[in-house]
């Protein structure tokens, strides 16, 4: 696996790839790579002759008072997962590379609406912080094919919305969500639970495919469920963000007319803000 740190650099060995290969993949993460992040990587190496990741921390989609400093970075076992993991380009850039004037002076993207809804609502500016770096990454890689985690739903749409709205010839695949054996989705947050509340923390899944199998059976969304999937949520400890049945394609409040749903839950356990989401569909005429 190459390892470039430089924008100049990756676009050379970008065009030395595109020279040999057809189709070009890319996988952005934030490193601390899981079983999760790898899986991307698969289903990239599935659909594309050659696998670019890139590994940023990225400072504008975190709010002055989030974990910006406590994420956990690991370049070095990264880096190790990655090649095991078949990718051919490893792009691992510093702050400068990424935002040349500074972060305070970059030209930034934004989703409007989407952007302000549920995550966005509770953390002001990170989503344009992702589709800011998102679109720079994507600008810079020029890859054919993209791939993206459902298991952050909103940002996955909102990436789907930047690429379409701004006529971005990249496809945007989601993948399925990683979960450890007992139902927790995999991610790097997960690092921040106590032993005793990662014994809790399955719950959260647990809890969201309760409330899709009584939807799902109701043939509603029926707000009486909804509180009681909250109130399982506090008293097991959580602190719900917000726990909500939304549409798939726009994750608005649904109407009685719209089948396909995702029930979508942001809980604290302790001192890691869990994120989880599980689809539904309405039967018609349920
Ligand atoms: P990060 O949290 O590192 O995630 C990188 C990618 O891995 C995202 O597409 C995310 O949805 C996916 N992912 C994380 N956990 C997963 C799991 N358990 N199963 C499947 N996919 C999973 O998301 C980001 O980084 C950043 O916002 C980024 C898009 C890189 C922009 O900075």
């Amino acid at each position: 696996m190459e390892v470039c740190t430089t924008a100049d650099g990756l676009r050379r060995h970008v065009a030395g790839l595109r020279a040999r290969c057809g189709r070009i993949a890319f996988v952005p993460t934030m490193g601390n790579l899981h079983a999760g992040h790898l899986r991307l990587v698969e289903r990239a190496r599935d659909h594309a002759d050659a696998v670019i990741a890139s590994i940023y921390v990225n400072p504008l989609q975190f709010g002055p008072h989030e974990d910006f400093a406590a994420y956990p970075r690991t370049p070095v076992a990264d880096r190790e997962q990655l090649d095991a993991g078949g990718c051919d380009l490893l792009f691992l850039p510093a702050d400068e590379e990424v935002y040349p004037r500074g972060k305070a002076a970059q030209t930034f993207v934004e989703v409007p609406g989407l952007s302000d809804i549920l995550c966005g609502e509770i953390r002001p500016g990170h989503f344009r912080g992702v589709t800011t770096v998102v679109n720079r990454l994507f600008n810079l890689v020029a890859p054919d094919v993209a791939f993206f985690g459902k298991k952050d739903y909103q940002q996955w749409l909102l990436i789907r919305l930047m690429v379409a709205d701004l006529a971005m010839p990249v496809e945007v695949v989601g993948v399925e969500t990683e979960r450890a054996p007992d139902g927790l989705a995999l991610s790097s947050r997960n690092a921040y639970l106590t032993a005793a509340e990662r014994r809790v923390a399955p719950r959260l899944f647990a809890v969201l495919g309760a409330l899709k199998d009584q939807t799902e059976h109701d043939g509603v969304v029926s707000p009486q469920a909804l509180q009681q999937a909250r109130m399982a949520l506090e008293a097991d400890g959580f602190r719900v963000d917000y726990l909500t049945v939304r549409r798939r394609a726009d994750l608005a409040l649904p109407v009685p007319a719209d089948a396909d749903l995702v029930v979508l839950a942001a809980a604290w356990l302790g001192r890691a803000r869990l994120i989880d989401n599980v689809e539904l569909v309405l039967a018609p005429g349920g």
